[in-house]
């Protein structure tokens, strides 16, 4: 079964959580647009009045054409669930997220949701994070001496093969996220001290968002070859 057909049959599986009264934040991405899709043709076809807050412009105009009732996370503050998808989830739930660039306001409404539910392919189970390099939003202002300071960080760390990249778009210049800032990423293999490194970098002038969401998801929905699993953090 290909990945695609995984994501979405993850994403068909988290329709369960579409219902009249409950608020939902949408993440970004391949598998959060099957979600965003399928989502909005369970709503026309049952008639709730399920409101929908998207973490990206992308996830906006998808659910936008798709007719979703569409707030904003000023408006909604506090919302029952988070569907979203990740790059890497280790079997503790830590993801890495950003591939997308959208890591600052997915974290955002994430950790504003009860419950945040990872819909991914298996592929994207791994033992240890790292091998996806980890997407780090820093300000665009002062990003040479941030680079510089994260680079120290990760020697003093230990990651002393790590190899640091400038994220740029497809023209080939820096890519901007939607909060205007420059994401950084960092290729560091394996992860092997996640919250002591999402600590240091959080704490590092210059850097907006660490794509490490800990502790923040509570429920995956895994497409596999088998059909979808769902797990739940102990
Ligand atoms: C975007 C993300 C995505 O959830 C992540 O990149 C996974 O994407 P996909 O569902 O396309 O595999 O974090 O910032």
């Amino acid at each position: 079964m290909s990945a695609e057909t995984q994501k979405k049959a993850a994403a068909e599986f988290a329709l369960k959580v579409v219902e009249n009264d409950v608020k939902i934040g949408l993440g970004t991405g391949s598998t959060a647009n099957f979600f965003i899709t399928a989502a909005a043709e369970k709503v026309k076809r049952e008639k709730l009045n399920t409101v929908f807050v998207p973490t990206s412009a992308a996830s906006y105009a998808l659910a936008q054409k798709h007719g979703l009732n569409l707030k904003n996370i000023e408006d909604v503050p506090f919302l029952d669930f988070t569907v979203d998808g990740a790059d890497e989830i280790d079997p503790q739930f830590r993801m890495i997220k950003g591939g997308g660039g959208a890591l600052h306001r997915e974290k955002i409404v994430a950790s504003s949701s009860r419950f945040v539910i990872c819909i991914c392919d298996d592929s994207k189970r791994v033992e240890t994070l790292g091998k996806f390099p980890l997407p780090v939003e820093v300000s665009k202002f002062g990003v040479n001496p941030t680079a510089w300071k994260i680079e120290r960080a990760l020697q003093h760390l230990g990651y002393t093969e790590a190899k640091m990249r400038l994220r740029a778009n497809a023209e080939g210049k820096p890519f901007v996220t939607e909060s205007g800032n420059a994401i950084i990423d960092l290729a560091l293999g394996k992860i092997t001290d996640a919250e002591r490194l999402e600590g240091i970098l959080n704490n590092m002038p210059g850097v907006i968002e660490v794509g490490l969401f800990i502790g923040i998801c509570g429920i995956v929905m895994l497409g596999t070859d088998k059909g979808v699993e769902e797990l739940t953090r102990k």
